[in-house]
């Protein structure tokens, strides 16, 4: 709970924030929630949350991985792939097997990830998001 305040802040970044006028980084009860009842891990170094990832657990044996971002200036370095292994070895010691994501089409790194992960890249939709006007 005491890195969501780093984490939040890795996650303004394009591609993570939220659309509409209440959008921008997501909320900090909503990291809350997903600390309390999702996986969420994170890379450090040196102490410092130098990256996330964070999924929520579906019914059966359904991951919703909703985002994962590394520090701007680390990337490039491995740390999203070592996110990714732990993410799925975690994932799969709690009986998950099923893995959704929604990656930002114009964005090929997390797109070359997902692949490289076995995710198989589905249609092309459109995000639509209605959030509380309290979301600031
Ligand atoms: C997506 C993200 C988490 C990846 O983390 P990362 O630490 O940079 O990733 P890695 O260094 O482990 O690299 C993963 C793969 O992408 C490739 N890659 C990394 N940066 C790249 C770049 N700028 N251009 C092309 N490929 C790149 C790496 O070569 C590697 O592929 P390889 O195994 O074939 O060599 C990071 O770029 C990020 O935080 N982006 C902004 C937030 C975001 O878009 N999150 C995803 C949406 S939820």
């Amino acid at each position: 709970m005491s890195d969501v305040a780093a984490i939040r802040r890795i996650a303004n970044a394009p591609g993570l924030t939220n659309p509409g006028n209440a959008g921008c980084v997501p909320h900090t009860e909503w990291f809350k929630v997903q600390v309390r009842g999702g996986i969420l891990l994170v890379a450090t170094r040196k102490t410092k949350v130098v990256g996330f990832i964070m999924g929520e657990k579906l019914l059966g044996t359904v991951v919703m991985v909703w985002m994962m971002g590394v520090t701007e200036k680390l990337r490039g370095q491995g740390i999203g792939k070592a996110l990714m292994n732990a993410f799925h070895h975690e994932c799969t010691k709690q009986g998950k097997n099923i893995f959704v994501a929604y990656a930002y089409a114009k964005n090929p790194v997390i797109i070359k990830l997902l692949k490289k992960y076995g995710f198989n890249q589905g249609h092309l939709y459109y995000e639509f998001i209605k959030l509380p006007k309290s979301w600031k």
